[in-house]
C-alpha cells in the first residue's frame, strides 16, 4: 500500500491544529464596560454631535488614526461597507469605469457596481498578486474615474508608480488593506499610500470586532463625505449645510460602541500579531525551502508582508504532477484547524475565482432586468469579461497557487514542523503522483 494518505497509507498528522485565538480578558472586560453604560451605540442619523457616534467610536477612532499615521480614521461596520463609502465619496458614478484587480474578494468590485459603475479588471503582477502601474495603464479609458488597488494575501503593492499614474490621470486611488493591516511601503504606512484605505475586522482577519472595518484618508473633504454615506447622508446634508449632493444617499455602516471598545484593544496588539505570523513564516520556509517547483511568495521591494495567506507559487513543469492532485495529497495528510472544523486543512488550490468569471460578470446582470449599470444609457463602454481577459490572475488560479493558513499565531514550532514535514513527505512521494495521474488522470 502506498504510504501517501491519498491513497490509503497514514495520515501525517491526525490533532487538530490550534484555534487562532485574539480575544482575551480584556477585550471582555472592555464589552462588560460598555454593556454597564446601557449605551450600546451613540450614532444619530440627524446633524447633531451624536451623527459623529459615542465615545467609544471617537476614542477607536483616533487611536486608528494615530496607529496609521493619518489625519482621519472613520470606523464602519465591514470593510465592505467602507469600500461602498470610499468609493462614493469619491464621487464615482454612471458612466464610471473603477479598475480593480480580478483576484480579491467580490466586494473591492462590488463597491463601484453599488454606484452604478463598472468594475475593469486589471491583471495582477505575478510578482506579488497585486495590480502594478503598468498592468492599471493598460485598462485605462477616458472613462476610469477610480482605481482599487488591493494589497493581496497581506502583500503590499507597488504603490509609488500606481500613484504617480493615478496624478497623471487625476484619478483617486482606494486602497484595499483587509488582508494587509500594519502594512509598510517605503517607511509610510498602508493606508496612507492613496486617497484612502479601507480596513477589515471581521472574524477572519489579523486582529478583528466580529464584524467591522476602518477607512483612513488624510483628506478632509473625502473623511467628511464618508461620515455622511456612514450615516443616512440625505437626511443630514440639510442641517450640515452640506451643497455637493453627488452620491448623498445615505445607508446605515455605523459600528457600534462594543465593537469599538474591543476594536482599541485588537489595535493594541495587532502588531505583535503580524510579527508573529511573519516568525512563523520565516521558520516555515526555512523548512520548505530547496523543494523543487515550489516558490515562496516574494515580498516587493520596501514593503512589507502581513502574511493573512501564505501563497505559494507551484510549478508543473517541475514536479511532472498537477497543481490539483499535489494539494489533494497534502490535504489528506493535514488535520482540520479548531473553531474552523467545517473548512477541513486549512490549505488549497488559488483563492477566489478571478472575479470577471462569476455568473453576474458573465451574465452582467446587476441591476432590475436591464442590465444596469453595465448597459446604461449612461455608459458608453464594453468591459471585457472573457475567459483569458487577466491570463496571470488565471494562471495562479487554476495552475500556479498553493495558498494555505497554517502559519497563524498559536501554530507551534511543533506544529509547524508538521506542515513542513506533510510538504517534505509528499515531494518524496511526486513519483508516486506522477504514476497516479498518468493512469487515473487529476
Ligand atoms: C481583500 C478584501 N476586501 C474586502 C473584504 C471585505 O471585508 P468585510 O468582511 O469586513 O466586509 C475582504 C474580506 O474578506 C477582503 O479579503
Amino acid at each position: 500500500m502506498s504510504e501517501l494518505a491519498l491513497l490509503g497509507g497514514k495520515k501525517l498528522r491526525s490533532q487538530p491544529f490550534p484555534a487562532y485565538r485574539v480575544m482575551s480578558s480584556e477585550e471582555a472586560e472592555a464589552a462588560k464596560r460598555v454593556v454597564e453604560t446601557g449605551v450600546l451605540s451613540k450614532f444619530l442619523g440627524t446633524w447633531h454631535p451624536d451623527f459623529w457616534g459615542g465615545p467609544e467610536v471617537k476614542a477607536f477612532e483616533s487611536e486608528w488614526a494615530a496607529a496609521y499615521d493619518a489625519k482621519f480614521a472613520l470606523s464602519v461596520n465591514s470593510a465592505t461597507s467602507g469600500l461602498y463609502a470610499a468609493v462614493g465619496a469619491a464621487g464615482v458614478g454612471p458612466g464610471d469605469e473603477v479598475i480593480v484587480s480580478p483576484y480579491t474578494m467580490s466586494a473591492s468590485a462590488a463597491a463601484a457596481l453599488i454606484f452604478n459603475a463598472v468594475p475593469i479588471f486589471a491583471d495582477i503582477d505575478p510578482k506579488n498578486y497585486c495590480l502594478s502601474a503598468e498592468t492599471i495603464r493598460a485598462r485605462l479609458t477616458p472613462r476610469t474615474r477610480a482605481i482599487v488597488v488591493v494589497h493581496i494575501f497581506g502583500q503590499v503593492a507597488d504603490m509609488d508608480p500606481i500613484m504617480e499614474l493615478a496624478r497623471e490621470r487625476g484619478l483617486v486611488v482606494i486602497e484595499d488593506c483587509a488582508q494587509s493591516p500594519s502594512g509598510t511601503y517605503r517607511g509610510r504606512k498602508v493606508g496612507t499610500l492613496a486617497h484612502m484605505g479601507i480596513f477589515s475586522l471581521n472574524y477572519h482577519k489579523h486582529v478583528h470586532t466580529g464584524e467591522g472595518g476602518v477607512v483612513t484618508t488624510n483628506d478632509e473633504r473625502f473623511a467628511d463625505r464618508i461620515a455622511l454615506i456612514r450615516n443616512h447622508a440625505e437626511a443630514v446634508v440639510a442641517g450640515k449645510g452640506t451643497t455637493d449632493l453627488v452620491n448623498m444617499i445615505g445607508f446605515n455602516f455605523r459600528l457600534g460602541e462594543i465593537e469599538s471598545a474591543i476594536g482599541r484593544i485588537q489595535l493594541a496588539k495587532s502588531k505583535d500579531l503580524v510579527e508573529r505570523r511573519q516568525e512563523n513564516v520565516r521558520y516555515l520556509e526555512g523548512r520548505l525551502a530547496g523543494l523543487p517547483g515550489l516558490a515562496m511568495p516574494a515580498v516587493g521591494p520596501g514593503a512589507s508582508h502581513a502574511y493573512y495567506i501564505h501563497a505559494l507559487s507551484y510549478d508543473r513543469k517541475v514536479t511532472g504532477v498537477s497543481r490539483d492532485l499535489v494539494v489533494r495529497a497534502l490535504k489528506a495528510e493535514l488535520p482540520h484547524t479548531t473553531l474552523r472544523e467545517d473548512e477541513g486543512p486549512l490549505l488549497g488550490q488559488g483563492y477566489v475565482k478571478p472575479l470577471y468569471l462569476q455568473p453576474m460578470y458573465q451574465q452582467m446582470i446587476g441591476y432590475g432586468t436591464v442590465q444596469c449599470p453595465f448597459k446604461c444609457p449612461h455608459y458608453a463602454g464594453n468591459p471585457d469579461y472573457t475567459l483569458g481577459s487577466c491570463p496571470e490572475a488565471e494562471r495562479a488560479h487554476f495552475e500556479g497557487l498553493i495558498t494555505h493558513e497554517l502559519m497563524r499565531p498559536g501554530m507551534s514550532r511543533a506544529d509547524l514542523d508538521d506542515v513542513a514535514d506533510v510538504f517534505a513527505k509528499v515531494w518524496s512521494m511526486l513519483p508516486e503522483l506522477r504514476a497516479h495521474e498518468k493512469r487515473n488522470g487529476t
